[in-house]
């Protein structure tokens, strides 16, 4: 990973170690993830990594509670674009750069609130928005939101089979839509 992602990992991994339990196992694969597609789709990656590692930095200082609840979703996207501002700024990141990663930080998940458009008109937030679903399908993030869902495994395929993200937000790449699709399959083998 180049040299700028890492100290800007350095410093967000501090506000990860107080956020919830799954936050530094989401991160780091999707730091992994978001390199390999940005290296398959011959992807610029200098918005998509910053974005990936500070997205939720937030829920450092937010209630510990469902991050499903929609005034959580609102109120961890608002404390992680405070951070994430400070980080890059801490690392002189490039200033018209900081303005955009800002700006996605803060509406990384508007979905939630009925916003679909703003993925499939910006392919960095959409090739992101893919990744962070496609982590529910992941070794680690499938029974870390098991968890947060209260759902079995059979339940949690059920879960994701019936999500309409490939429908409202279908997925921006197809590294992105095979990755999921490979994920899903290895989860299914499991039960
Ligand atoms: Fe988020
Ligand atoms: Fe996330």
């Amino acid at each position: 990973m180049k040299k700028i992602y890492s100290e800007i990992w350095k410093l967000a991994k501090l506000y990860y170690e107080k956020g919830r339990p799954m936050d530094i196992d989401h991160i780091k694969w999707m730091m992994k993830d978001a390199i390999f597609v940005c290296e398959q789709e011959n992807l610029d990656d200098s918005l998509l990594l910053p974005l990936v590692i500070l997205h939720d930095v937030g829920y450092a200082e937010v209630p510990k509670d469902n991050p499903f609840k929609l005034d959580l979703r609102e109120a961890h996207m608002r404390a992680s674009a405070i951070i994430a501002k400070r980080i890059l700024a801490e690392v002189s990141y490039p200033k018209d750069k900081v303005k955009r990663i800002v700006r996605m930080v803060s509406i990384h998940d508007n979905w939630a609130f009925g916003e679909n458009d703003i993925y499939k008109d910006d392919l960095v937030l959409g090739t992101f928005n893919d990744l962070d679903y496609v982590w529910m399908a992941t070794p680690k993030g499938f029974p870390a939101l098991m968890k947060i869902l209260k759902k079995n495994r059979a339940q949690m395929i059920e879960y994701l089979e019936n999500d309409d993200k490939p429908k409202s937000r279908p997925f921006s790449t197809e590294t992105t839509k095979k990755l999921y699709l490979k994920y899903l399959e290895d989860r299914k083998k499991e039960i």
